[in-house]
């Protein structure tokens, strides 16, 4: 299975900042507890590589990517330390252009049609709706979802465990990303097992929604 369809699969994708590399391998290990193989560990500290690498050391298994990846140095820099997938908060065609050429899964952030337009037009139709509740939420994107046939979105930026269910019932959302599950205050804390119980509950909430979809 591609990276994109098993973030698919997922249904759900933790949005990280690790300020201390060594909560890397910790963390791996209590998302994947709580049923949830996959990190975005983004470049807003300077140890992203590393934590990067750190999670993929401890846990072969999981599915990591790197988020807030602004220039193609710092995409060099995410695969370099493993990241399957990269992903950023916007739309830069230098980033999408070397991750194509490397065959890298590149997920740019779009806030417009005519950015949708552009990834797109790069063969892109798994696309980062960001900042999804500040933009005008499901109402926004269900006014431009009919004008974009094929696009499918990961919505990132106001998602919780309480809309995530009504998010992931809409056709076309890929899966949702964010931070609720690993805030800072939870991994400064130590806050693991937490975390795990966040994890778990929010793959229950992706069940809910797509049992639903289906029996509809
Ligand atoms: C991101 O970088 O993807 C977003 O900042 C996550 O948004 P959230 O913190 O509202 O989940």
């Amino acid at each position: 299975m591609d990276v994109l369809s098993a973030l698919g699969g997922l249904g759900i994708i933790p949005v990280v900042k690790i300020e201390d590399s060594n909560d890397a391998a910790r963390l791996g290990e209590a998302l994947m507890k709580g049923g949830l193989p996959c990190a975005e560990i983004t470049f807003r500290t300077h140890n992203a590589g590393e934590s990067i690498q750190r999670m993929i050391a401890a846990r072969p298994g999981m599915l990591v990517g790197a988020g807030t990846v602004l220039s193609v140095e710092q995409a060099k820099q995410a695969v370099s330390a493993g990241a399957r997938f990269i992903v950023s908060p916007g739309l830069n065609l230098l980033v999408i252009d070397w991750c194509l050429e490397q065959g890298v899964s590149v997920i740019p952030g779009i806030a417009t049609p005519s950015e949708a337009m552009l990834a797109m037009s790069r063969g892109l139709n798994v696309l980062k709706f960001f900042p999804a509740e500040a933009l005008g939420g499901i109402s926004y994107l269900n006014a431009i979802s009919p004008a974009l046939p094929g696009a499918r979105y990961i919505p990132t930026g106001g998602i919780g465990a309480e809309n995530m269910i009504t998010w992931l019932k809409l056709p076309y959302i890929h899966a949702v990303a964010g931070s609720w599950l690993v805030t800072s205050k939870l991994l400064k804390e130590g806050g693991f097992d937490e975390i795990t119980r966040l994890a778990s509950q929010a793959v229950e909430n992706v069940n809910t929604a797509r049992q639903k979809t289906e029996a509809r």
